[in-house]
């Protein structure tokens, strides 16, 4: 069943050349059982006629918010009251900057305001517009405010230039939106994550470390503050900002990593090993810059101590799920890891191979537990990880009752 079914949407057009492709919009989110209320802007009217929005959407079309009939009845929060979701698409620069001053000037704006609903933006505008940092301030202000946002594309544009600006597609907008209604299955659950690589310093420039980006577990991290979770996440170097919502805490080495999860473990009651930590680290690295000479140079490596073994190793351990990455014998090698570091669930990730596990967008994973196992089929990351968090909030359920 989808996450829009029965939902009630308000669906704000705003006035961009993209309004046209609202209208694929409405399709889209009835198809997946939604009911959907549109509310123009002005200028939106002159983009694209009311009547198509009410043929599509089955509902009369709001514009005014000084309507005498609609507010007789307080028109404009029966609408905020009454949805579920607001999705704003197009969302123009000019829009969006009025939802930031926190304007109440039409009855869009108003809307935005009086809703207590989780707001979904599609920008879309001129690709100069896009970049200034009005609009990018804008933007910013915004999501910190918790409203989500979608896109914009990038690609030619109706005024001929080319760059990102275009509106995400109908169907993108109405699979963010449907993310807005995840299952809380993690309700009231503390998770803790830890992704990305680790560096292992060799002298004060130079360091070993492997082809992690943290794609992956910020992607579970963000899956599981979805799910409703409270999240700390635990990431290495790394290019990516934390999901807003997350407790984030930056470590560069493997031993960082162990103290920080350490520090962090008590009362949480799932652990998300994702980090592709060092399994070695320099012996003694050197304070100095290593020179360079003409002869071999050989280093001296340790190994490091397993978090994700320390972490089953304790009395009382949360629900721990490890990754395999595995360049062979995935299944066997995973089966292996699961019972030798004691972990309720691992998921096998086949490593070394193009467009899948490190630095690329997308992945696979085969879930083993005990008692079950899964495919989860090449996707992007962040659908991998929606489907894994569901999974875990499955078994660890099973196991709780
Ligand atoms: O970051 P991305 O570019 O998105 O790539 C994602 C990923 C490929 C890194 C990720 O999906 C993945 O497979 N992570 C695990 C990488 C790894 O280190 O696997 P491993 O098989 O070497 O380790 C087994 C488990 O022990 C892992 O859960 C690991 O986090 C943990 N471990 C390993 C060593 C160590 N010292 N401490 C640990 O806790």
């Amino acid at each position: 069943m989808s996450n829009l079914e029965n939902k009630r949407i308000v669906l704000i057009v705003s006035g961009g050349i993209a309004a046209y492709k609202a209208l694929e919009l409405v399709r889209r989110l009835r198809d997946g059982g939604a009911s959907v209320r549109v509310v123009m802007t002005e200028a939106a009217q002159r983009f694209v006629g009311q009547l198509s929005f009410q043929a599509l959407s089955g509902e009369p079309v709001h514009t005014d918010l000084l309507d005498p009939a609609a507010e007789a009845a307080m028109g404009h929060i029966e609408i905020a009251r009454w949805a579920d979701g607001v999705v704003v698409a197009p969302a123009t620069a000019d829009f969006l900057a009025r939802l930031r001053a926190g304007a109440a000037n039409d009855l869009a704006s108003t809307i935005c305001l009086a809703t207590s609903a989780p707001i979904l933006l599609a920008p879309a505008m001129n690709q100069q517009m896009w970049q200034n940092m009005a609009t990018k301030d804008n933007v910013a202000t915004l999501i910190k405010r918790g409203l989500r946002s979608v896109g914009p594309d990038s690609g030619a544009q109706a005024c001929g230039e080319f760059g990102p600006g275009r509106m995400a597609e109908p169907v993108a907008i109405a699979a963010a939106l449907a993310d807005l209604f995840v299952p809380q299955t993690l309700s009231g659950i503390r998770v803790l994550v830890t992704a990305g690589p680790t560096h292992e310093a060799i002298d004060p420039v130079r360091y070993l470390t492997n082809r992690s980006t943290g794609k992956m577990g910020f992607a579970l991290a963000q899956a599981a503050l979805e799910a409703g979770a409270e999240v700390i996440l635990i990431h290495g170097p790394v290019s990516l900002s934390a999901p807003s919502g997350a407790a984030a805490i930056a470590v560069v080495s493997a031993d960082e990593m162990f103290h920080a999860v350490m520090e962090n473990i008590k009362n949480i009651d799932i652990f998300i090993s994702c980090a592709a930590v060092a399994d070695y680290r320099i012996e003694s690295p050197a304070t100095q810059k290593r020179k360079k000479n003409d002869t071999s140079l050989s280093l001296t490596l340790t190994p490091t101590r397993d978090i994700l073994k320390s972490v089953t190793a304790q009395s009382m351990p949360p629900f721990a799920v490890g990754f395999a990455a595995e360049t062979e014998n995935l299944l066997e090698h995973a089966r292996s890891k699961l019972e030798r570091k004691s972990l309720d669930m691992i998921a096998a990730n086949q490593v070394g191979v193009k467009g899948l596990g490190f630095e690329s967008s997308d992945n696979e994973l085969h879930v083993l537990w005990k008692g079950g196992q899964q495919h989860l089929a090449k996707a992007p990351k962040e659908v991998i990880a929606r489907q894994l968090v569901g999974l875990i909030a499955r078994v660890h359920g099973q196991k709780e009752s």
